[in-house]
């Protein structure tokens, strides 16, 4: 925690700029952050030493998590791609965002239709720390935000998204290697079932997390779980899918991430990854 007495006009040198008070006080240096030790497996620079030795430690359990991390940005790439040019989405809310790192939401979106809204929500301080960074490069015609809030919460995130986004259109709502922060799988899917109820007719979900299909994955799990950070819990395969119950599944229905309209543009991609995911229409 950072030290008592900290206050606004005299934050303690190890918080990075622009980061208010209330967020400074659940900034944490001593036990790695998921969106930071995210941002090393992704090859970022926004990340520290405690951070990196878990991104380490778990690697070596499991060298598949950069991969997973990498095949991940790279599936979000291919599902923005879809739901703007054919599902003729405009208005995205990606919660969970994770720090900015390359090919971030809206620049997919705004590079295909530059009227594109997007509202990023995450409820790490150090992604606040970096929201203007992660809303560089917004077009002239569209519109990107940042919300610090926790997901376990829908109904404040969607009452604040409405200031942004155009809710008589149809939203994408994306848990992208979220909901495994979730320990409790009814609840996480309580969470989507709440945001995709506030969202209208024609909405889309889009949701992965990291499967129990790996022992590997299921040690390395364990270690990240013991540095004494936000535990991830692995999901079946069947719970992936179940998150989209009630909605209409997009060829190809859940599957590895690899395997959701991979592009060769994209280079060689894994047949396989222990990362399922999906996208599907709200009726
Ligand atoms: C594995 S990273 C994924 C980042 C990004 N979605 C991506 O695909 O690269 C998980 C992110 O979820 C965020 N997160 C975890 N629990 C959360 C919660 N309760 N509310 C909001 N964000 C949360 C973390 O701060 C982190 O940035």
């Amino acid at each position: 925690m950072p030290p008592s007495g900290t206050s606004p006009t005299n934050p303690p040198s190890h918080l990075p700029p622009y980061l208010p008070q209330n967020a400074a006080e659940r900034f944490r240096t001593d036990i790695p952050s998921p969106a930071r030790a995210w941002n090393y497996w992704l090859g970022g620079k926004d990340n520290y030493e405690i951070d990196r030795a878990i991104g380490d430690a778990t690697a070596a359990i499991n060298p598949e998590v950069i991969t997973i991390a990498r095949q991940s940005r790279l599936f979000l790439i291919r599902v923005v791609q879809y739901l703007v040019a054919e599902a003729k989405i405009r208005n995205f809310l990606d919660i969970g965002s994770g720090l900015p790192t390359q090919s971030n939401t809206h620049e997919i979106a705004q590079q295909i239709i530059p009227e594109a809204r997007v509202v990023y929500v995450d409820n790490d301080p150090m992604v606040l720390a970096h929201a203007r960074a992660l809303l560089r490069g917004t077009t002239p015609e569209g519109v990107t935000d940042y919300l610090d809030a926790d997901y376990h919460h829908p109904g404040q995130i969607l009452e604040e998204a409405a200031n942004v986004l155009n809710f008589n259109q149809p939203i994408a709502v994306m848990f992208m290697g979220v909901l495994g922060f979730c320990q409790d799988y009814e609840t996480a899917r309580r969470i989507v079932a709440d945001t995709m109820a506030g969202v209208p007719s024609g909405s889309h979900l889009v949701l992965w997390d990291c499967t129990d299909t790996s022992e590997a994955a299921k040690r390395s799990t364990e270690t990240y779980a013991e540095s004494g950070t936000l535990p991830y819990h692995l999901r079946s395969v069947e719970h992936v899918d179940a998150f989209f119950d009630g909605l209409e599944r997009i060829e190809p229905g859940t599957v590895s991430i690899t395997q959701w309209r991979p592009d060769p543009a994209q280079g060689g991609t894994p047949d396989h990854v222990n990362g399922y995911g999906a996208v599907a229409r709200k009726p």
